[in-house]
């Protein structure tokens, strides 16, 4: 049967009793659960591993919410090899059929919708809305790849010469590699996994080694669907080994990789180099980091522009790729803006994800942690210190902290802290602005608070990143509506969520006949 048009799948409304309800009962679900053994998922059967790595709750790192078996060069040999047997079959499945099976685990996820978001807010400690909207979006990559594919996969007609028809139409790579982040665990790995398979590859998929619990979930959600044995394999592993394994590896065609700029160009740099038996140049799919600003106008409503900027800097602890780091604010209503900021963030509370009163969680790991401070530190040197707020002990907490008096060429205007720090930059004009925001090696997102139309008019030409909102926040973009992803060292252009995306993971062909 024909799909329905496209539909976001609603927010999480915390109005309702529901939600209110299911998040508590779920989180106890969830910690009655805790500490259970995960095997790697290979050819269909479950595999148990003598190496294993524990997966801990950051916001009390004594609770450990799994023991998650790691995949070494056996497994990934094991895996590799059933990817590629099931190749075959699995390219020539119709496009609509392999769309099936995303419908089918999207269904899945929405049946288990409260209890995936329980498992974030325990093993990342994503606030009740961040987990819910995660959980949202990976359902939402399946519908819409799964819509995707069915569009592109009918062979197009091109030219019009008589006596010649042409078609033009798309073939999957082959094996594909799918190296995922902690922070958003289930909606990227899902978009990653998800657009891979539809377009007809096999997959070996390895979550980060702080959520492979949920990188656990997905492969449930597709095991339900029904997938067929060796589609996608479940291959978590130490990042440093198992990703040089697969990133080298002959057998692989592509990576999909999502996470930091060091990361990603280590990937780049080694998928270029040919091993024997490899038949194939690798493409790489990358999305790296950011350090996104918003620029706060003269005539901005500040009654806006506050609250959103509080949440884009600080939400999930600021450990989004398109969270703000810098805000850049003019002249006439800095002292204004940051009093008014500052008093808002003097709101806020510190504290453990499952208490759906504090605004900030624990941030991902101690490296994490040891990294921010070491941030902090530099900013204070930098710049000087407008607000810090208080962060419990016992977890890898971090308070809230809002650094002043920075300029472009400070390391906190440049690198990418990925915590809850936010750089205040204080400019002249709006020339200035659009400068300032643009010098960086970055450009995922930005935003801009202004009333005067031809300053939003120029940052749409200029304000030159991949993402940019006017007026809103620049944190939440949504699967069709605001397709993601940055260029320069953000990434190499690939939008998930959009018209283009599953185009990379496939390629063209051209039959002509003469007739
Ligand atoms: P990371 O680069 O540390 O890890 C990402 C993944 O790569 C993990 O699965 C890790 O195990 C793996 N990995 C580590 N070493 C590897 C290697 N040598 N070869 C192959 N894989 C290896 O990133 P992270 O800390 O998980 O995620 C945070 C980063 O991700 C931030 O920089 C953030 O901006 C970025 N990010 C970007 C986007 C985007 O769409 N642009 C979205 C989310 C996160
Ligand atoms: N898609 C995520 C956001 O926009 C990264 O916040």
């Amino acid at each position: 049967a024909e799909l329905p048009p496209f539909e976001n799948e609603p927010m999480v409304d915390f109005t309702k009793d529901e939600p209110r309800e299911e998040f508590p009962r779920q989180i106890e679900l969830v910690r009655s659960r805790l500490g259970r053994s995960y095997p790697l998922f290979i050819n269909g059967n479950e595999r148990v591993t003598a190496d294993t790595l524990k997966s801990v709750n950051p916001a009390n790192p004594e609770e450990v919410v799994g023991v998650v078996c790691q995949a070494g060069p056996a497994e990934i040999a094991d895996a590799l090899a059933a990817a590629k047997a099931a190749f075959p079959a699995w390219r020539d499945t119709a496009p609509a059929t392999r769309a099936g099976y995303l419908v089918k685990a999207a269904a899945a996820a929405r049946r288990r919708i409260y209890e995936l978001s329980a498992w974030q807010v325990i093993e990342i400690g994503k606030q009740w809305d961040q987990a819910y909207a995660d959980v949202t979006e990976a359902i939402d990559f399946l519908e819409y790849y799964a819509r995707e594919m069915i569009r592109l996969g009918t062979p197009r007609k091109v030219g019009h010469a008589p006596g010649e028809l042409n078609h033009y139409f798309y073939e999957p790579r082959g094996v594909a590699a799918v190296i995922a982040p902690w922070n958003f665990p289930l909606a990227i790995s899902t978009g990653m996994v998800s657009a891979a398979l539809v377009a007809g590859n096999t997959v070996l998929f390895k979550p980060s080694g702080l959520t492979p619990v949920i990188g656990w979930n997905l492969v449930e959600l597709f095991r339900e669907a029904g997938l067929p044995d060796g589609v996608l394999n479940f291959t978590p592993g130490r990042g440093s080994v198992m990703g040089d394994l697969l990133v080298d590896s002959p057998e692989v065609s592509m990576i999909a990789f999502t996470g930091s700029l060091e990361t990603g160009l280590r990937i780049i740099e080694r998928a270029a180099k040919v091993y024997p038996g490899q038949e194939q140049v690798k493409r790489v799919v990358c999305e790296m980091g950011g350090k996104n600003a918003i620029i706060i106008d003269d005539d901005a409503d500040l009654d806006e522009a506050v609250p959103h900027v509080l949440y884009s800097a600080f939400g999930f602890q600021g450990q989004k790729c398109s969270a703000c780091s810098r805000v850049i604010v003019l002249d006439a209503v800095y002292d204004r803006f940051v009093e008014r900021l500052v008093a808002m963030a003097k709101t806020t509370k510190v504290g453990p994800a499952e208490d759906p009163g504090n605004y900030m969680g624990a941030v991902a790991d101690e490296n994490a942690v040891n990294h921010i401070r070491e941030y902090i530190e530099i900013g204070k040197r930098e710049g000087e210190l407008l607000y810090q707020g208080e962060a419990p002990t016992g977890g890898y907490f971090i308070p809230m902290t809002i650094i002043g008096g920075i300029r472009p060429e400070h390391q906190l205007a440049q690198h990418e802290v990925f915590g809850p720090v936010l750089a205040v930059m204080r400019v002249q004009d709006f020339d200035q602005a659009l400068e300032w925001a643009n010098a960086t090696r970055f450009a995922l997102t930005g935003g801009v608070f202004s009333r005067s139309p031809s300053h939003l008019e120029r940052a749409r030409r200029e304000f030159r990143v991949g993402n940019l909102y006017l007026n809103r926040n620049n944190t939440g973009a949504l699967v069709e509506r605001q397709p993601f992803g940055g260029a320069r060292m953000s990434g190499v252009g690939t939008k998930a969520g959009g018209p283009d995306y599953l185009l990379h993971f496939m390629d063209p062909r051209v039959v002509t006949e003469n007739t």
